[in-house]
């Protein structure tokens, strides 16, 4: 069924904004550079890639009876604190279960930035020792069989919304959303780069521009360091998404595209290619990326734009997908002023 025919439940503005990054492409000298913003799409709890997802499950989750959303992630995780807002949003109540994904000495990452603001809009935090896996977890099913033992009705929420029915959908609308903003700009992205983990971002896009009639690139920078699962996840989550809105032809290998070389060797620790992005994009555009997710896709940009990978006629957008409130829990590596070694 197409998509405009599923429930959604809106919590963002309406479409998030794209600008040029003029002097990122003055720099890279190649491809003009756009950002399409979700870091700056909601009120609730400072949006991010999450809100887009949950608008498509949130109407499921309230035909359900739920009165419990019930989601995991790491320490600082964006999903949960964006699955918190809406739980807040909607007047329900919120179980997260935070595993320490990231081996980061940082001492407050328990305390400060997203779970901080998790806390703050009044969710459930169950700490748990257990490191990065972005598949179903007993902690998260325990999570859920606790909330019905004490008599509620929980709404199970998956890492990332990705491994979800209805988890690709909100960035199949995405691409609903480029192709709109594009007539209104006047310009064709014939490149999307997008940060990719728990994989249902990159599959909804896939999925979403498969449906179009020009053909575009959709590459995915993976940041997850367990390569084969993310690919495996996207892969298997835009297919999914592809069938769902009746796109009416099976997805194209060459159409799901992860690739690897700047998540370094594991998920949350950043490299020195993800902390000179995050310093160019900062210092040329006054634009924040974080060390986990943003950084590592900027950088992947970085190099295919300045290699000619991504040829010097094209025009790129840049995917930003929030994260900013991890940065808090990574105040170590900011405690003085660096300038990008490439300025
Ligand atoms: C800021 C940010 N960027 C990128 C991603 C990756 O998105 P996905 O998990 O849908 O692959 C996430 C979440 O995992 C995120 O919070």
């Amino acid at each position: 069924m197409p998509l405009s025919d599923f429930p959604r439940h809106p919590l963002t503005f309406g479409p998030s904004p794209i600008h040029r990054m003029d002097r990122l492409t003055a720099h890279l000298g190649g491809a003009t550079v756009w950002a399409k913003r979700e870091d700056c799409n909601s009120a609730l709890a400072y949006g991010g890639n999450k809100t887009r997802k949950l608008e498509y499950l949130v109407p499921e989750a309230l035909a359900q009876g739920a009165d419990t959303l019930v989601s995991i992630g790491g320490y600082q995780s964006n999903h949960t604190r964006q699955v918190a807002a809406v739980a807040a949003h909607l007047g329900l109540k919120c179980v997260l279960v935070q595993e320490k994904w990231v081996d980061w000495p940082d001492s407050v990452n328990d305390r400060v930035g997203n779970i901080m603001l998790s806390r703050l809009m009044g969710a459930e935090v169950r700490l748990d020792s257990a490191g990065f896996d972005i598949g179903f977890r007993d902690s998260w099913k325990q999570a859920i069989a606790d909330v019905e033992a004490r008599g509620g009705t929980p709404y199970a929420i998956p890492a990332g919304a990705s491994d979800h029915r209805l988890g690709g959908l909100g960035f199949a609308g995405w691409a609903d959303e480029v192709a709109a903003q594009e007539e209104a700009l006047g310009v064709f992205f014939d490149t999307v780069v997008v940060c990719t983990v728990t994989g249902s971002t990159h599959a909804g896009m896939i999925a979403g521009f498969a449906a179009q009639e020009r053909e575009r690139r959709v590459i995915g920078i993976d940041a997850s360091a367990t390569l084969a699962k993310t690919r495996d996840q996207v892969d298997r989550i835009a297919r999914r998404t592809a069938d769902l809105i009746g796109l009416g032809r099976d997805l194209r290998d060459d159409e799901i595209t992860v690739l690897e070389g700047w998540a370094g060797d594991l998920y949350g620790i950043p490299v020195d290619s993800t902390l000179e992005a995050m310093r160019l994009t900062a210092q040329l555009e006054g634009v924040i990326l974080d060390p986990v997710y943003e950084g590592k896709s900027m950088a992947g940009l970085v190099d295919l734009v300045s290699s000619g990978e991504i040829p010097r006629e094209s025009n790129v957008l840049y995917a930003h997908l929030g994260g900013q409130p991890a940065l808090n829990a990574y105040s170590a590596l900011f405690t003085t002023s660096v300038r990008a070694r490439a300025l």
